[in-house]
């Protein structure tokens, strides 16, 4: 069976790259765990070759985000294949933090296509940006998802291929405001259906289903019970090695 998938996104911290660095020394500490996991940590660009250097034996490096870029020259520009070439492995696509300054579906499905040519795994986030008793939201989540992966088809290499639900609204809440654990069994079921819709049963059983917000030591094991998703994207308590930690152990733990 393959590894439960840990992404760590870390955003815009630690502020600093000594911060970062005693943040590396301290999830090193814990390697052998990480080993049992397919972990990848995405820090800000410029960290990459300390990530790199001090946890190439239990970690890859990830990308935030990268720019959807065409042929010719682009000054300031940092592609796909440049960053591949120092190592990276996957990269987020369209989180929502992304999406709230501009980032398109469209451009989501530029990106994607991007990183399947240059042989990153493109994990894609999608998510509602509030629940309604309604199931409003669920109309919202199958546009967003078709919309994503436009132009990807049964003969796409899906096993470069994974989805991220992070329901904006609970992304930087602490735990006790996350998403229960069935109305996340209920997402990812809906999720499931809208995969199999495009590209068939067997491809879409392929596609991991992580999820992310809120996720911390108190609610992860809860999570990831039975909800049918196969590991988490996990900000704020990314940046603590101690809730890591758990969160990681929570998820071998089965
Ligand atoms: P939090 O874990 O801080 O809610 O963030 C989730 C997220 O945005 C990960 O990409």
């Amino acid at each position: 069976m393959a590894k439960p998938i840990l992404v760590a996104n870390w955003k815009n911290h630690p502020g600093s790259l000594s911060e970062a660095g005693v943040l590396l020394k301290q999830l090193s500490g814990s390697a052998r765990l990480y080993q049992k996991l397919s972990l990848f940590i995405a820090p800000p660009l410029p960290y990459l070759e300390s990530v790199s250097l001090r946890t190439g034996n239990f970690a890859h490096l990830a990308l935030q985000d990268f720019p959807a870029s065409s042929d010719g020259t682009h000054t300031g520009m940092v592609t796909p294949d440049i960053l591949k070439s120092f190592g990276v492995k996957l990269a987020i696509i369209g989180h929502s933090e992304r999406r709230a300054l501009g980032e398109t579906n469209d451009s989501v499905a530029q990106k994607v296509k991007a990183a399947l040519r240059s042989g990153i795994l493109s994990l894609v986030c999608v998510g509602e940006l509030s629940r309604d008793q309604d199931g409003e939201h669920f109309e919202f989540l199958r546009e967003q998802i078709k919309l994503s992966l436009a132009g990807l088809n049964r003969k796409t290499d899906i096993s470069k291929l994974a989805l991220a639900y992070e329901p904006v609204w609970a992304i930087g809440k602490r735990a006790d405001d996350a998403i229960t654990p069935a109305d996340l069994s209920q997402s990812v079921i809906f999720i499931k259906k809208v995969l199999v819709d495009m590209f068939g049963r067997t491809i879409a059983e392929r596609i991991p289903i992580l999820y992310g917000g809120a996720v911390e030591p108190v609610d992860a094991t809860a999570l990831f019970g039975g909800t049918g998703i196969k590991g988490f994207l996990v900000g704020h308590a990314s940046l603590n090695a101690k809730s890591f930690k758990t969160i990681a152990e929570s998820l071998i733990r089965k």
